[in-house]
């Protein structure tokens, strides 16, 4: 039997301030109504000024070191999927390697947006069946309120906060990542974006200011892409593991709208009781959906060791990619 990245552990954190679309309403022009029918939000979790990516971070990382009964100093590896980490630099994944005290572990952030997890989980697993790792700890998390504008309807409906970990150990097991696909389209960078901060426009430098501070973003355009991106990802995958979707028992996919969830949904014929949505609870917490999701489909009881789960992910790039994970 060959080495296999197998999940070893699960958590989560989310902040307990609660935005509901009520909420919204009052802040710019939206209603209850539209939110519902477009995205299939109806509430979302939100940063206090005090909890940051690697405080959420820290939460979701303890409590599935727990999970797996690994302690924190067996960890080799530590990957942050995030794109709104602390600071540009150092790396939100060495904050974390230092308050859960990994001090035996590499770090490094990851940054594919929304398909961050997905990703995170293939370069991980690819470390464990390589030999060069035998654990590692995982992190999908974003703070995205912190870079919303709130005077625009259009995108600050759209977004939440929130973070969640596996902890993945090498085992000899027909279980753990069975395949992985990456893929990506720079020339669709534009449409979602958050232009200051880095080399292009350095927060210090005085054109900054003339330029937009927030995330922007094209809808209409990552709408159709993410259409496409989804049944993509998950088509290549289940071809390259010679699995057909009739052999997935859970379906979890990136939670940023539910109207993406059902036409990837439709596109596999995968019927609802296969399709895990929680974007209802939370909206989309880019790098946090996917685990956040996984955390609450086996709190719920509805994903269970020796299924089949197939995950994916898309997002600013673009970028889009899944996973094929025997729990
Ligand atoms: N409340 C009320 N009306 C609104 C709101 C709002 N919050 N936002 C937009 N509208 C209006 C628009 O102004 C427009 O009005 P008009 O026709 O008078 O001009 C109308 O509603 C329709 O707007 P559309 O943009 O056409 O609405 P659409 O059906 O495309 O839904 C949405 C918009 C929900 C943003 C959709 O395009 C979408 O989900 N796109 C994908 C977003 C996504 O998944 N992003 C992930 C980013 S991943 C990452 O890496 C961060």
């Amino acid at each position: 039997m060959a080495t296999k990245a197998v999940i070893k552990g699960i958590g989560h954190c989310v902040p307990s301030k609660i935005l509901t679309n009520d909420d919204l309403a009052k802040i710019v022009d939206t209603n209850d109504e539209w939110i519902t029918q477009r995205t299939g939000i109806k509430e979302r979790r939100i940063c206090s000024l005090e909890e940051t990516t690697s405080t959420l971070a820290f939460g979701a990382s303890q409590e599935a070191l727990t999970d797996s009964g690994i302690s924190a100093d067996e960890l080799d590896l530590v990957i942050c999927a995030t794109v709104t980490g602390d600071m540009p630099f150092p790396a939100t994944s060495c904050l974390i390697q230092d308050k859960i005290g990994a001090k035996n572990a590499g770090a490094f952030d990851l940054g594919a947006a929304c398909a961050g997890f997905v990703y995170a989980v293939s370069v991980g697993s690819a470390m464990i069946e390589s030999g060069q790792a035998k654990k590692v700890l995982i992190v999908g998390v974003d703070t995205l309120s912190k870079f919303i504008d709130w005077t625009d309807r259009s995108t600050c409906v759209l977004f939440g906060d929130g973070a969640g970990a596996v902890v993945l150990g090498a085992q000899e097991s027909d279980r753990g990542v069975l395949k992985t696909v990456l893929l990506s389209d720079g020339s669709g960078s534009r449409h979602i974006s958050l232009e200051v901060g880095g080399s292009l426009y350095p927060t210090c430098d005085p054109r900054s200011k003339d330029r937009n501070q927030h995330i922007t973003m094209a809808g209409a355009e990552v709408y159709r892409f993410a259409v496409n991106a989804m049944g993509d990802a998950c088509c290549r995958v289940l071809e390259e593991a010679g699995m057909t979707p009739e052999e997935v028992d859970l379906f979890v996919p990136h939670q940023a709208n539910l109207r993406i969830i059902d036409s990837a949904a439709k596109r596999l014929e995968l019927p609802p009781e296969k399709v895990f949505v929680n974007v209802h609870k939370y909206g989309n917490t880019s790098g946090g959906s996917v685990p956040i999701a996984l955390y609450e489909a086996v709190k719920e009881g509805r994903l269970k060791p020796g299924m089949t789960v197939l995950t994916v992910g898309f997002g600013a790039g673009l970028v889009w990619g899944a996973n094929i994970i025997r729990w």
